[in-house]
């Protein structure tokens, strides 16, 4: 049975994976908080992604950039224009909704009339410096990846890379959404993990079919479940001709003619050719990408987009900064504009996609048992040590050695404040890999079984081994790394 939303907003609050953020004053809408688990998991999904893409590879570099900059990438990059939603209110009730969100032409709660659509911006504004003027207005930035496009030349000219390379970047992004919701899905303050991957024009369709093979066989090899992940292609424009000809694409109207973007480049109509034109569902800079949906209670929504960027982001920074973004490339000695493919990930969606895929429920003999069953290296506690006796001087002092020479490795717990039954089973819902039992067999020397080793207990299996005190780091090393 699928797990719905409520058991694992639930379950995060009671473990403290995620709280809502200032609850005690009401929270405030698609704003969140990660507690002490939250951290480890979110922060081993963002070193999983790092590791993968730039530590494994010698063909991507980071970046950390500024959440704040020049306004003007904002204006270069169309996000001025264009970045926002369709959204009506209610006159009755007074609700706001997303246009997309929408069935029919009634609010969807009290039945009311809506008002006519208009654009939103979702762009979050601020002021740099002490005076509120429009002069000193900036932006949070609502996606990672601009300030790549901003770096393109002092990258490639400090990391001396040849096309194709690519730079990734894990940083805060902020979008004032109409509806935020869903839990972690749709926030206003969320994290994006995004890689642009600059490419000769003519490799950009090889390169986007081979990273949304590689980014499903991320997911796959952290253990998500290949059932629950489809790949989407969102919709293109249609261009119908008058010579009864349809052609696909992202197409704008500039003047006279239709632009038409293309994965292989773009294309000019004369408008008097062009009978009509269908919108699709394309990003104004892409003229094609696949969405990597994921399985969610709500149903299938995009967890990664894999987009075809063209050179689009290059060429509009040039020309708004009047710098050349080029690449010299130095067998054909010509200056390119390289095209871009995109992977872009939410580090939020995903943590939420691996809590719920890791999500079990197990009947025992006498109980449930609640597990999250997270590959080894997103789990957030790698070891719990578990001492069988409190009041056992030596039974404590085996266990506390333990514990810190596990946490010399990898993050581990100690907790002795229930009977080992309550205690296997809390370790079990918070997904920790190994649980290290002491008792008094393994500490006490005048115990007549006594035999200085302690139990080793697997989360999934629930088998346990007995490994003498002294082995406890080398077994787990040899499991764990
Ligand atoms: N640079 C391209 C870009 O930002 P996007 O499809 O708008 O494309 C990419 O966002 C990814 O960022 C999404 O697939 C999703 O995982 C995440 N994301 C976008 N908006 C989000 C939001 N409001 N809350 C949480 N994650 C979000």
């Amino acid at each position: 049975m699928p797990v719905d939303m409520d058991t694992i907003v639930s379950l995060c609050k009671r473990r403290g994976f995620v709280f809502q953020s200032a609850e005690i004053y009401g929270g405030l809408g698609g704003f969140w908080d990660y507690g002490p688990l939250g951290v480890e998991l979110k922060s081993n999904v963002k070193q999983a992604w790092w590791k993968a893409v730039v530590q494994e590879r010698d063909d991507i570099v980071g970046l950390d950039s500024s959440i704040i900059t020049n306004p003007r990438v904002w204006v270069a990059s169309g996000h001025v224009a264009q970045f926002g939603d369709m959204m009506v209110d209610c006159k009755e009730c007074k609700k706001r909704f997303r246009t997309d969100d929408l069935t029919g032409d009634q609010c969807p709660e009290c039945g009311g009339e809506l008002t006519e659509a208009r654009k939103f911006q979702t762009m979050f504004k601020t002021f740099v410096g002490p005076v509120e003027d429009e002069a000193s207005v900036a932006y949070l930035r609502p996606e990672t990846c601009q300030s790549i496009f901003t770096n393109f030349v002092n990258i490639l000219n400090t990391s001396r890379k040849k096309l194709p390379f690519g730079i990734a970047q894990i940083g805060k992004a902020f979008r004032n959404e109409i509806t935020p919701g869903n839990f972690i899905f749709r926030d206003r303050e969320f994290e994006q993990m995004e890689i642009e991957y600059f490419v000769h024009p003519h490799q950009a369709k090889e390169f986007h079919q081979r990273w949304l093979e590689d980014r499903l066989n991320w997911f796959i090899n952290l253990g998500m479940r290949r059932e629950n992940l489809r790949v989407q292609e969102h919709e293109p424009d249609k261009v119908h001709l008058r010579s009864g000809e349809v052609l696909r694409g992202n197409a704008k109207r500039v003047n006279d003619v239709v632009e038409l973007m293309t994965p292989d480049g773009t294309q000019t109509i004369a408008a008097e050719e062009v009978v009509a034109i269908e919108k699709g569902e394309l990003a104004h800079y892409s003229p094609q990408c696949f969405d990597l949906q994921y399985n969610f209670p709500m149903g299938w929504s995009e967890l990664e987009g894999i987009a075809n960027r063209t050179d689009f982001d290059l060429t509009q920074h040039s020309q708004h900064s009047g710098e050349k973004l080029t690449y010299f490339d130095p067998q054909t000695n010509e200056h390119v504009v390289p095209y871009v493919i995109e992977p872009s990930l939410g580090v939020d969606r995903c943590f939420l996609a691996f809590l719920l895929d890791a999500y079990h429920e197990e009947q025992l003999p006498k109980e449930k048992r609640t597990v999250l069953k997270f590959h080894k290296d997103l789990a957030p506690i790698k070891v719990a040590v578990l001492p069988l006796a409190r009041n056992r001087p030596e039974i404590v002092e085996m266990a506390k050695k333990i514990s810190a020479d596990c946490r010399k490795r990898w993050s581990a717990t100690y907790d002795d404040t229930a009977a080992i039954g309550r205690l296997y089973r809390r370790q079990d819902e918070i997904g920790t890999l190994y649980c290290v039992t002491v008792d008094h067999q393994s500490a006490l020397p005048h115990d007549e079984k006594y035999d200085g080793k302690v139990t080793i207990r697997d989360r999934d299996t629930m088998e346990q081994i007995r490994v003498s005190a002294d082995q406890v780091v080398n077994v787990l090393r040899e499991k764990l790394e």
